[in-house]
C-alpha cells in the first residue's frame, strides 16, 4: 500500500525549515547506513544528535499526530525519529531494503519498520532527478512530490533514490511500528475507515453505521497487537 499524505506544512513553513536545516552540519549518508546499502548510499545527513534536526522531527511528528489519513493509513504504534537527508547533483541510492528493525539512539526502544515514510522538503520544479522508486507487490511506482508531502510505503519494499542530476533534494525520512503488522491487513483497515467515515459524512443510515464501526474495532482488536 502506497498512501500520499498532502500539505503537512504550508510555503512560509516549508522556507523557514529549510532555512534551518540547510544552516546545520551535514555529514555523509553512510553513517546510518546497514553494511548492504551503504555501498549503494551516496547522500548526506544531519547527525541524529543534531538538536535542530530532533527540534524539526518533532515538528513533523506533531503535524503527524494531527492528521486523521496518517493516523488511519499508519496505525502508529512507535515512530523512529525523523532523519534529513539531501542529495546533489551526481548523488543517489541505489536499491536497498530497509534493515527490519532499527535501535533509537540514546534510548533502549526499538522500531520495527513496518512503514517507511518520506516526506519531501525540496519544490521538484528545483532539481531533476531524484525520484523515490518503490518496488513492491503491486510494480514498481516512481514518487516525487510537491513540497510539504509525506509518502507511506512498506517498509519491506526494495526502494531507490534517482540519482539527482540538477539542484538539490531535500528530505525528512523515518519509519513507524504499526500496531498492524501486516499491510495487506492494514490496507483493508484503511478502505473501510475511509468508506465509513464518507458514509458518515453523507448521513447514512446510522444503526448500518454503527455495525460497520464494530466490525472495524472487531477487525482492527483481531490484527493489532499493543
Ligand atoms: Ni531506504
Amino acid at each position: 500500500m502506497l498512501v500520499e499524505i498532502d500539505r503537512l506544512f504550508s510555503a512560509d513553513e516549508l522556507d523557514a525549515l529549510r532555512q534551518q536545516l540547510l544552516a546545520q552540519p551535514w555529514v555523509d549518508g553512510k553513517a546510518t547506513a546497514g553494511i548492504q546499502s551503504a555501498q549503494a548510499k551516496r547522500n548526506r545527513q544531519l547527525d541524529e544528535d543534531d538538536p535542530v534536526a530532533r527540534q524539526l522531527g518533532g515538528l513533523v511528528l506533531q503535524r503527524l499526530s494531527d492528521n486523521p489519513l496518517f493516523m488511519s493509513a499508519a496505525l502508529p504504534k512507535r515512530i523512529y525519529p525523523p532523519l534529513f537527508n539531501r542529495y546533489g547533483a551526481g548523488e543517489g541510492f541505489g536499491f536497498h531494503v530497509d534493515n527490519a528493525i532499527r535501535g533509537i539512539k540514546g534510548v533502549r526502544e526499538r522500531v520495527r519498520t513496518d512503514l517507511s515514510a518520506t516526506l519531501f522538503l525540496a519544490d521538484p520544479d528545483t532539481y531533476d532527478g531524484g525520484e523515490l522508486v518503490i518496488r513492491d507487490t503491486f510494480g514498481e511506482r516512481a514518487v516525487k512530490l510537491p513540497a510539504g508531502h509525506l509518502v507511506l510505503y512498506p517498509g519491506s519494499s526494495l526502494h531507490r533514490v534517482e540519482p539527482v542530476t540538477r539542484g538539490e533534494r531535500l528530505a525528512a525520512f523515518f519509519w513507524i511500528e504499526s500496531l498492524v503488522r501486516e499491510d495487506s491487513q492494514r490496507s483493508l483497515l484503511l478502505d473501510m475507515d475511509v468508506a465509513i467515515q464518507r458514509l458518515t459524512a453523507q448521513g447514512a443510515d446510522a444503526g448500518s453505521l454503527l455495525e460497520l464501526t464494530g466490525v472495524y474495532h472487531n477487525l482492527l482488536r483481531r490484527w493489532g497487537d499493543t
